[in-house]
Parts: C-alpha cells; structure tokens; sequence
C-alpha cells in the first residue's frame, strides 16, 4: 500500500523540491514509514514476529530511499541536459562522402558555356535513332562504303543505337530552319571490341552553323577561339584533307599541341601537333534534306570527340575508366558542392 502510494507521488513530483517533500512525507521525523513503526505496540509482538517486522520495515526504507534517489537523480540528469549540451561541438564529425563530378561531364559543360559566348544553341538529342538520321540523312545511303567505317548496333526494331551525334544534324536544321548554330553533345555507341583507347560507347560534340556565306574561315575561327579556351593558351589550328559524305570538303583538324606548345611532347609523339576535330563545309545534300536552299546558303559542321577531349585535357592514359565507374578515378576529380 505504502509503496505504491510513494510511486504515485513521485510520478507526480518534477522538481528536486518536489522530491525533498515526498521524502518528507514518507522517511521525515513523522513521516509515514517512520509513523508507521512508531505506531506498533512492539511489546504484543513476539520475538520472531518483531524480528519479521523489522526485516519488513527496513524493505520498505530501502525501497522508499531507492526510489526517492532515482526521481531525483532523472531530475538532475535533465537539467544538466540543456540544449547546448545536445549538440556536442567537440564530437568528430561522420566521414561523409561527397560524389565528385565526371571528367566527361566537366568538359562537356565547359564546352556548353563556351559555345554559349559565341551564341550557339545547346541541344539534346537521340540515343536510338532512325537509319534515316544516323545514315541517310548525311549522305551515306545504304550500300555506301562509309557505313564499314562505323560498325553499328542494330536494334531489332530496325533502329540503331546513333554511332555519331551527326544523327541529330537534319533533325536540328529542320526544326529550326537557316540560319542555325548549335550543338549537340551525347553519347554514341559502336560496336567496337574494347582496349585502352577503344570503347563501345563514347561521347561526341557536335557542331553545326548555317547562314549566307559561311566559309571555311568561320570554321577555323570557331575551333581556334573554343580550343583556346579549352586549353588556356592560345592554340594554333590546321586543316588536312579528310573525307566524310556529309562534308564537301571534308578536313581534319589538327590542333597545335597545348602541352608542350609544339615542340613535341609524349602527348603529341614528338611531331607538335594533335589530330582532334574532324568538320567540314556542310553538304548541299544534307541542306536539301532538311529543306533548306543550297544555293543561298552554306555551313560548317565538325565532329569533337568528348571523350577524348577529356582524356587529353585530364591526362586520362585508358579510355575504360570514364565507364568503369570505379570511384578511384572519379574521386580525383572536384566533389560536387
Ligand atoms: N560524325 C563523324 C564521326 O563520328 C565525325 C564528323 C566528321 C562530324 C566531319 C562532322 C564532320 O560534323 O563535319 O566519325
């Protein structure tokens, strides 16, 4: 009875104050348990009922005493837990790990933005795509020798997974008309067995511009403001002869090597300049194809390869690691805040 009576006290008492005159109540001078002894006529017990009695009665004090002890010591225990005390300053942070950006990524914006400067569009395109886009659109029907030069995936719809972001070229200038400056960056796909400087999925930029009277001079000044900026340094371009249907006439072009600023370094084996972008002056089929007049008007496209842009840029030795996803070569590259 007692004990249960000093429980629903304490449940009710929150404060040290409180606690103090429950235990008054109980173990005071006239407090309950020490009344409760008080009030028995020892001298009707015999010698084994008081022996009982007195066991029974230093139960109860323990038990009284325990549970004053516990109330009071959660009571303290709370005060001292003021909020400051939850956030505890000096307790070592949790090692959290950030994702880094990818290296393809990171060129790939670069070269949105820079472009952006110079007022060309940025546009997404196909992953899968029609025979019509990836092939014919660009001059390279059926039976052209050209379609050996990119060995394809083939989906079983009849479509293919895009083996250059030249796919997305008549698409572009028949949507928005002439004149036109864009690019399209993504990914391509060609099935290619893979080594350290072949994959079978790649990433691409590519660049179209049509309007009246686009030269050649306007392709070379576009690649040498965009590589310039790419590689900090003022770059100097050439062109070589290259053929692609798509472009009449079609070069490569080669980019003076930024490492060693041409006097030959391992990067440009020794010879001072690099193969990069293959372009072109648009061919009047593929302006036909997109309904656009060959006669008023003429453009420049060009094919960068982004992936090797960032394996030149990163000194990445092995093209494997940018789809490998192993987090050792991702790490090295700035966490994304
Ligand atoms: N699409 C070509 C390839 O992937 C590269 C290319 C060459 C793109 C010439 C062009 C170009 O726009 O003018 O092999």
């Amino acid at each position: 009875m007692l004990q249960q009576q000093l429980l629903d006290d304490l449940v009710l008492a929150t404060t040290a104050e409180q606690v103090e005159t429950v235990r008054i109540k109980y173990l005071g001078r006239k407090g309950l348990i020490t009344n409760f002894a008080k009030a028995t006529d020892f001298s009707k017990l015999s010698a084994d009922e008081k022996k009982d009695f007195g066991q029974k009665l230093n139960e109860l004090k323990n038990f009284a005493t325990e549970k004053l002890q516990e109330a009071a010591d959660k009571i303290s225990a709370a005060a001292t837990a003021t909020p400051h005390r939850l956030f505890d300053l000096t307790v070592p942070g949790s090692n959290r790990t950030s994702g880094a950006m990818h290296p393809i990524s990171m060129v790939q914006m670069e070269l949105e933005a820079i472009f952006e400067g110079m007022g060309f569009t940025v546009l997404d395109s196909l992953e899968a795509d029609t025979e019509y886009s990836n092939f014919e659109s660009l001059n390279i029907p059926a039976d052209h020798p050209a379609r050996d030069m990119q060995d394809t995936f083939w989906l079983t719809n009849g479509m293919v997974l895009r083996t250059h972001t030249s796919s997305n070229q008549v698409r572009a200038l028949k949507r928005f008309g002439a004149p036109f400056r864009g690019i399209f960056p993504g990914r391509c796909f060609r099935y290619e067995s893979i080594d350290p400087s072949h994959e079978n999925t790649f990433f691409q930029c590519e660049g179209l511009m049509v309007g009246e009277n686009i030269s050649v001079a306007h392709l070379i000044g576009v690649m040498k403001t965009l590589l310039s900026e790419v590689f900090r340094r003022d770059v100097k371009v050439r062109l070589r002869p290259g053929f692609f249907p798509f472009v009449e006439p079609g070069f490569e072009l080669d980019l003076s090597c930024p490492f060693c600023g041409g006097n030959g370094c391992p990067t440009c084996k020794g010879g001072g300049w690099i193969e990069l972008i293959p372009c072109g002056l648009v061919h009047p089929k593929v302006l036909e194809h997109a309904n656009i007049d060959s006669t008023k008007y003429s453009g420049f496209a060009f094919g960068l390869g982004l992936t090797r842009l960032a394996m030149m840029k990163y000194g990445i030795r092995d093209i494997r690691y940018f789809n490998s996803g192993d987090v050792r070569v991702l790490e090295q590259f700035p966490p994304v805040v």
